[in-house]
């Protein structure tokens, strides 16, 4: 038997852990984090986030080979793998603010965990960190004065929130990055024989410390180059009644391109994507290579302008002016199938047309909660609605702004007769049937394709 530990009970150690547990339930796994409330949420029935299928897991393995405890001291004394998830956001402060990544925490945790150890052991980070964290990390772990020994690995999580538990049993890859000494490597084959109880050997790759943590930055760059890049294209499409769809799929076809990830949309949010590539742009600054920096930075450009280039296509299709008109706000999260609203465009939407003194009412199956938080300086400016019917009355338009598959199937011939008219469909998902949607007599206006709309505006080809 192995006693696993993770500190941090967040997104990342709340979805992973538990799956690893279910796997080897002849190790022992306590996951520990600072925040009270929210190891009570874990312990209860009521998770502290929402992922399909990890309640489940959580129910079979808690209690048995799973364990959740503030008590973080007492656990890391008798760990022998200590993963590590806390949380590393933006710097908001200092060198580095806005872009690179506050680590505090992160190194709060090492001396912690040197505090606390009585033998050795080895400590992963699962955390996104910055390229050769991992050798101040040793540097602090290996300052004690007692003979201990500390390996530090790399082992970053690709998993996607909404599908955490399906990639987590699935990975398309494990990654694993250690020192090439012998200890390090024995540190490595250590993790690798824990994640091979279930994923085959050919999928769980092994490099230096140093390429698998840029790995993770690069990779999660990549995928938000491919939405940078596919909704640069929607703007154009706009312009030219060329189809985003269409194009996407004219492209995806080719295989050295593929089709994943060619969706075009509001924009990209999410708690890593818009962090790892300001980190990488920190990164690439820091080395002496401006002009890289200015390269990634553009795909985190693009988005913000995505953005605002949405809602100010929602003010300038309704006649130049949202002032005192209700507008239901259909999604929060920054995706569909997860209550996440951190770094969510339907929030920057929101804050826009704030601005431009609309009413703003928000529904969401999940997030509504998340976005409450997020938007509370702006609270009775805004109006929360469990239902979308309700949420759609009286307003003068909606904008879907996550993808959640309930909103392709509600009555839009009932929402329609609720609606003050003109009525307006500002698809930023392109999720809904725009024809039929024309068909009812709302005005439609979808990402990178031509709107369909009886109103005949300047610069807008009525269909
Ligand atoms: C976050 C980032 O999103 C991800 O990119 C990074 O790789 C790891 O951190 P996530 O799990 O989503 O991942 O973060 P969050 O949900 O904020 O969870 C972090 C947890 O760590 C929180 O529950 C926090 O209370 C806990 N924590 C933080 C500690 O237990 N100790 C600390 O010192 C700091
Ligand atoms: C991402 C990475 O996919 C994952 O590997 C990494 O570990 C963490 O960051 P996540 O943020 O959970 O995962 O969501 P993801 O599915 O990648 O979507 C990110 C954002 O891009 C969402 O807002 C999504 O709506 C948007 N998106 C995605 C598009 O706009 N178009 C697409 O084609 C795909």
């Amino acid at each position: 038997m192995t006693n696993l530990l993770c500190i941090g009970a967040g997104y990342v150690g709340g979805s992973t852990m538990p799956v690893i547990a279910s796997h080897c339930p002849e190790d022992r796994f306590v996951i520990v984090d600072i925040n009270e409330a929210r190891i009570a949420a874990w312990q209860s029935d009521q998770l502290p986030i929402y992922e399909p299928g990890l309640e489940e897991i959580v129910r079979q393995t808690r209690g048995k080979n799973l364990f959740f405890s503030t008590e973080i001291n007492r656990h890391i004394a008798e760990a022998e793998i200590i993963f590590v998830s806390v949380n590393t956001p933006t710097k908001t402060f200092g060198q580095g603010a806005g872009r690179a990544a506050d680590l505090q925490y992160w190194e709060k945790t090492a001396r912690q965990i040197l505090e606390n150890s009585t033998s050795s052991k080895i400590v992963v980070e699962k955390s996104t960190l910055p390229v050769r964290t991992a050798e101040a990390m040793e540097r602090i772990l290996n300052s004690n004065g007692n003979g201990l020994h500390f390996d530090v690995l790399s082992n970053p999580e690709f998993l996607a929130e909404g599908t955490a538990v399906r990639d987590m049993q699935n990975p398309d890859r494990v990654l694993i990055g250690g020192r090439e000494t012998e200890s390090g490597q024995r540190a490595v084959a250590k993790l690798v024989e824990l994640y091979a109880r279930w994923i085959p050997r050919e999928r769980i790759i092994t490099t230096n410390l140093w390429s698998s943590e840029l790995s993770k930055l690069v990779a999660n760059a990549f995928l938000a180059q491919r939405i940078s890049s596919i909704n640069s294209i929607s703007a154009l499409c706009e312009k030219t009644e060329a189809d985003i769809s269409e194009v996407a799929n004219a492209i995806g076809r080719d295989e050295r391109i593929g089709s994943r990830f060619l969706r075009a949309s509001v924009g990209f949010g999410g708690s890593c994507f818009r962090k790892d590539i300001l980190n990488l742009v920190y990164l690439c600054e820091h080395y002496g290579l401006p002009e890289v920096a200015r390269y990634w930075e553009q795909v985190v450009l693009m988005n913000e302008y995505q953005e605002r280039r949405f809602a100010a296509n929602m003010v300038a299709s309704m006649f130049n002016t949202v002032a005192g008109k209700r507008i239901a706000l259909f999604g929060a999260a920054f995706k569909a199938n997860t209550s996440d609203t951190r770094e969510s465009p339907a929030l920057e939407v929101c804050r826009a047309l704030l601005e431009e003194h609309a009413d703003i009412v928000i529904t969401d199956p999940y997030a509504m909660e998340n976005a409450s938080q997020d938007l509370k300086e702006l609270a009775p400016r805004v109006v929360f609605e469990s239902d979308p019917y309700a949420a759609s009355e009286n307003a003068h338009a909606i904008a879907i702004l996550t993808e959640w598959q309930e909103y392709a199937q509600l009555d839009y011939e009932r929402i329609f007769h609720s609606m003050a008219k003109p009525a307006f469909v500002f698809d930023g998902r392109n999720l809904l049937d725009h024809r039929k949607l024309y068909e009812i007599g709302f005005s439609v206006y979808p990402i990178g394709k031509p709107p369909l709309t009886r109103l005949v505006s300047p610069g807008l080809t009525p269909a």
